[in-house]
Parts: C-alpha cells; structure tokens; sequence
C-alpha cells in the first residue's frame, strides 16, 4: 500500500500579490505532488471558508499562516497516520479533522491544497499524467473554452459592470484550434481597442478593462473583433458572467458602476433582449446566489434557449445544487474546486449535474497560480467546458498550455 510519509505547506503568493497557500506531499516510494488554492475576489456567501491571519500588520490581514500551520500540526500527522493515498479516504479524514459545515476550523484553503497535493503524489507515484489517474479510461475529452476577453466588474478598475464577456469557440475542431481561434480574437480586440484610443490594460483574468458606453456596446465590439479575426457568430459565440450577486440589495439589483437598478423581471428582461440581439449561448450567475424563486423565473424564460450557470448560486456544493434541481433553477454548474474544498467532492458534483442533464463547467478563480489541476480535471471528468480566463497573463495561460499538452498525449494514444 502507497503511503504519505512527509507533507509540507508554505505561504506562498497568488496572482494578486495575496499570500496563498501551498502544500507539497511526499509519498514512502518518494514522488511527490505539489498543489497550490486559488482564491476569489466575487466569491459567493455559501463557499467554504477561506482561512486568512487576520493581522492586519502582515499582507493587509490576508497572510495564511495560520492555514499552513493546520497543514503541518492538523493535517500531516493524521493524513501521514491514515496509511493510504486513497483519494476518497484522505478527503473524508480532512473533513473529519475540520468536522465544521464550511470548513472554517482548519480552513478551506488547506485542505483544497493537500487534497490536489495528495491526489498529484499518487498520480506521480504510479506514473500516471494526473488526468488519466483521476478519470481513468474515460478521461478523454478537451474541454472548449469559455475564454474571458474583456473584463469588468470587481476584477477591473473600468466603468463596466458584468464581470465577464467570453468568446466560445464552438465549431473548432480540436482545443489547439479552438484556442488559436480565441488568441487570435483577442489580438484583434486589442488592436481595436487600441485604434479607438481606449486602454489595452488588462484586468486580473487578463481580459481587456476599457471603459465603455454600455454593456452593449462591448457585446458589439466582441462581435467585431470575432469578425475582424475572420470568424463568424456561428462559429464563435458569446458568455457572459455577470456575477450578479454583487448587485443584489433589498430585492433589487444595484449596478454599482453605471448606478443603475432593476427589479428581478427588469433584470431578466435585460438577459432576454440581450440573448435576442447578440449570439449570447451562456450566462452565468444572471441572478443573485439567494434569489431562488428569480433564478427559477429566469430559468422558465431562457433555460430552453441558452445555458443559465449556477456559479455563487451552486457553489460547487452538493446540497445547494439538489435545491436548485427541486427549482428548477439554472441548467448548468460552474466547478471551482477551492468553493467546497476537497478534490473528492468536487469531483462527485460534476457526477451528480451531469447524472441531472446540467452541464458543467471546470473553473479557476480570479486570483491564481501556476497549477493547472483544473486542466486535467477538466479532462478527468470529461467536463466538456473550461473557464479560465484570457490567453494572457502566465496563471491563466498555464492550463492551456497544460491542455495543449495533454491533447497531444490523447491524439498519440488513439
Ligand atoms: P472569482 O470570479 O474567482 O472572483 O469569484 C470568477 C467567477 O465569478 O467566475
Ligand atoms: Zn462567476
């Protein structure tokens, strides 16, 4: 039997310059496996707990000390104890050692890192690529990108208030395809952009932060710019994140920026003419994480046409996405491994969506590092879709480098 024989957690540095925790695990043969946790900026009120110091005399409050100190006083002895490498009986000890609903006692960004640092070691161990261990010989199929170009809301400093406008590439036939055709669109929005005399800056997921007139008008610009590249609306479609649970108070929804508020069935209507005048094929968090019965109004008005994710709605979180089903509410689930956790349980919720007909959607966060779990997860769990930002920016770019790699080892495989 593999065992754990050494587990080591350091402070290290995300890509927003906040400290992040980093776990490397040591297994009796000696592989190791290394991991790193993401962290959110719009994060959603059901996520589980990300462990921060607190003292505001280190990073602003936001040093993870106290995590990586669980990692080696909590965590080592048990998991080193524990004698196995079996994924699912490691996660089940984490969350023994924790025992809280949100993993606030030891801290999610803790066990999210030694969950990922364990499953690498084994995978190391038994000189697998990390994606055929944890998907077997069913982990097959790249995932098509939901690539974000042009940023706004609480990842930029512009005047836009949706957080996110990707570009879908859907008719590409292989991911290296798919993502040259992204790269090329976005070279093309930012000579665009460039030519009307707006910043080409970048925001944390490495889209382009112009200000603009409107939402509109940076659909229509997203439109050209697919154009501009030589594609077309029926090649190349559009999502949108709006991460609206930023904007939700009092039943209503407050657009900080542009100050502007709807009602619930003002805010669907927007959706509705949106998705009628541009070739919109996703939106995500469209309503608030709390909004229940207007996620299902939502759902009932656009869930036959388009995809309607669940992101701060689901929170990656089995129970919260069984409430959704008894709603009605959404037809897919954005899959962010550091809102629940443990790698074990993120991987049973993609199993339990897709068992429901939702769609999945793999995704990192807006504050991220050089690992690329979430490629290979994508790939494990046959996801069919990957968020993960912009073709810019090393953290971003990492995991599709790390899905252009793992593609070539399936077509020499076939
Ligand atoms: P976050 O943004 O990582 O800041 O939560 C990503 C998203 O909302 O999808
Ligand atoms: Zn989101």
């Amino acid at each position: 039997m593999k065992q754990i024989a050494k587990i080591e957690a350091f402070e290290l540095m995300d890509s927003r310059s906040n400290p992040t925790v980093g776990v490397r695990t040591t297994l009796s043969d000696g592989a190791r496996g290394f991991a790193l946790a993401p962290s959110g900026a719009s994060t959603g009120q059901h996520e589980a707990h990300e462990l921060r110091d607190q003292d505001n005399n280190r990073y602003g409050g936001k040093g993870v000390k106290t995590a990586v100190k669980n990692v080696t006083d909590i965590i080592a002895p048990a998991l080193i104890k524990l004698g196995t490498v079996c994924q699912s009986a490691v996660d089940r000890t984490l969350l023994e050692l924790d025992g809280t609903e949100n993993k606030g006692k030891v801290g999610a960004n803790a066990i999210l890192a030694t969950s990922l640092s364990v499953a690498r070691a084994a995978a190391a161990s038994y000189r697998m690529p990390l994606y055929r261990y944890l998907g077997g010989v069913n982990a097959q199929r790249l995932p098509t990108p939901m690539m974000n170009i042009l940023n706004g809301g609480a990842h930029a400093a512009n005047n836009i208030d949706i957080q996110e406008f990707m570009i879908i590439p859907a008719g590409a036939s292989s991911f290296a395809e798919a993502l040259r055709q992204c790269s090329e669109i976005y070279h093309a929005l930012g000579s665009m952009l460039k030519s009307m005399g707006l910043t080409i800056s970048v925001g944390d997921e490495g889209g382009y932060a112009p200000n603009l007139d409107s939402d509109e008008t940076a659909i229509q610009i997203i439109v050209d710019a697919i154009e501009k590249a030589g594609y077309s609306t029926d090649e190349v479609k559009i999502a949108l994140d709006a991460a609206s649970s930023e904007w939700y108070e009092n039943g209503v929804y407050h657009l900080p920026k542009r100050d502007v508020i709807y009602t619930v069935d003002e805010m669907i209507n927007h959706w509705e003419t949106l998705c009628r005048d541009y070739p919109i094929v996703s939106i995500e968090d469209g309503l608030a994480e709390d909004d229940w019965k207007g996620w299902t109004r939502l759902t009932e008005r656009l869930g036959g046409q388009i995809q309607l994710v669940g992101d701060d709605l689901f929170v990656t979180n089995r129970a919260r996405l069984k409430q959704g089903f008894e709603a009605a509410a959404g037809n897919a689930i954005l899959v962010k491994p550091n809102q629940i956790g443990t790698l074990s349980e993120t991987m049973e919720v993609v199993v339990m969506a897709k068992n429901r007909g939702y769609s999945a959607v793999i995704s990192h966060r807006s504050g991220e590092t050089e690992d690329t779990t979430i490629a290979d997860l994508a790939v494990a769990t046959n996801a069919g879709q990957i968020k993960t930002g912009a073709p810019c920016r090393s953290e971003r770019v990492a995991k599709y480098n790390r899905l252009l790699v793992i593609e070539s080892e399936l077509r020499g495989q076939l």
